[in-house]
């Protein structure tokens, strides 16, 4: 019988021979985070131009207090709460919402889910230290294949948590279908909370995605050194390069991997060769940016009310607090 790593390494196979055999080729984004990806995103979040963490650490910290009166008023009736969160990352957000709710006497489970192993057993170490009466049960794996099995307590309030702008990994029409999915895993009442990123100068979030250390572009290669080490791939990473574009057009950043020549690489899981022209793009990632407005339709079109949103003093980034009609 298969365990459970090899199941997760077909899918990642299986996941990679489309991406690679399609045309034009891509790789899902939500492969950057072996544990080399997810220290690199660590990294990222600290970089001066990546101004996304620090505008949403702005928004929970001097808000929490805020934040934390919206749910209470509009769950009057609810006493104890399941705070779900997908795609923690290393959860410093988090903690400090964590920590407002149980200074408050609110009785929490927390069910942090994320696609990374090491970062998720990190986040629950953390969290037991740090909150002992906290009641938390690590789930592992993809978003959709976790809630999809995930049978939640139905008379605690549920609050689904999914900041860091990590809803901009979807295009506009893609998040209209994960949260309509979404939706119709909560009851009327439960609680999402919501972190986008905001139009703003072009120039300022593009540099975000190719910053002046190349931390970005690392982040980006890791991608087929991943594909290496688990897969037994031979991609010469120097003969890749990272390049970002954003469209305000469409308001989405796109990240690419360009091939610098005519090149085939072999995947010996595979047992598949692939070929790269001189110039060909690898797709990896999209990072949509949303106006206000944009953010109303999101919310209505997948059967959402807006409750309040929050905003850092520059107006970089909105954490936006919907409630499931
Ligand atoms: C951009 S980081 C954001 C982390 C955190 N939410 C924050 O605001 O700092 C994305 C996180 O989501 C996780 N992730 C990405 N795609 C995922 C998926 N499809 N299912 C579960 N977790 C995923 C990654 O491992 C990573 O920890």
């Amino acid at each position: 019988m298969q365990n459970y790593s090899e199941i997760e390494k077909n899918t990642f196979a299986e996941d990679i021979l489309k991406g690679l055999s399609s045309n034009p080729k891509f790789i899902p984004s939500k492969y950057f985070y072996d544990d080399e990806g997810a220290r690199l995103f660590q990294k990222i979040t600290e970089l001066p131009e990546y101004y996304l963490t620090r505008a949403e650490t702005e928004i929970i910290s001097t808000q929490t207090e805020q934040i934390f009166n919206v749910f209470k008023q509009k769950s009057k009736d609810a006493e104890t709460f399941d705070l779900i969160e997908l795609g923690t990352g290393d959860g410093r957000k988090t903690a400090i919402l964590i920590d407002f709710f149980l200074k408050q006497n609110t009785n929490l489970f927390y069910f942090p889910i994320d696609i990374s192993p090491r970062t998720l057993s990190t986040l629950a170490e953390n969290f037991r230290r740090k909150f002992p009466k906290l009641q938390i049960e690590p789930k592992f794996g993809d978003y959709f294949q976790v809630l999809k099995d995930f049978k939640p307590n139905p008379t605690r309030r549920k609050i689904l948590l999914f900041l860091g702008s990590n809803i901009g990994n979807f295009s506009y029409e893609q998040s209209i279908e994960f949260l309509k999915k979404l939706r119709r895993l909560m009851r009327k009442g439960d609680f999402l909370f919501i972190g986008f990123d905001l139009q703003k100068d072009p120039r300022l979030i593009l540099r975000a995605y190719d910053d002046s250390q190349g931390i970005t572009a690392e982040f980006n290669l890791n991608l087929l050194r991943r594909i290496n080490k688990e897969l037994g791939g031979n991609f010469d990473i120097k003969k890749f390069s990272h390049y970002a574009t954003y469209s305000p057009i469409d308001c989405a950043v796109r990240s690419f991997l360009i091939s610098l020549e005519n090149q085939s690489v072999f995947i010996e899981y595979l047992q598949r060769s692939f070929d790269f022209a001189k110039w060909e793009a690898i797709f990896t990632e999209i990072s949509q940016k949303y106006s206000l407005q944009l953010i109303e339709q999101l919310a209505t079109r997948s059967k959402f009310e807006i409750q309040q949103n929050f905003f850092d003093s520059k107006r970089y980034f909105v954490d936006s607090l919907w409630q499931a009609v």
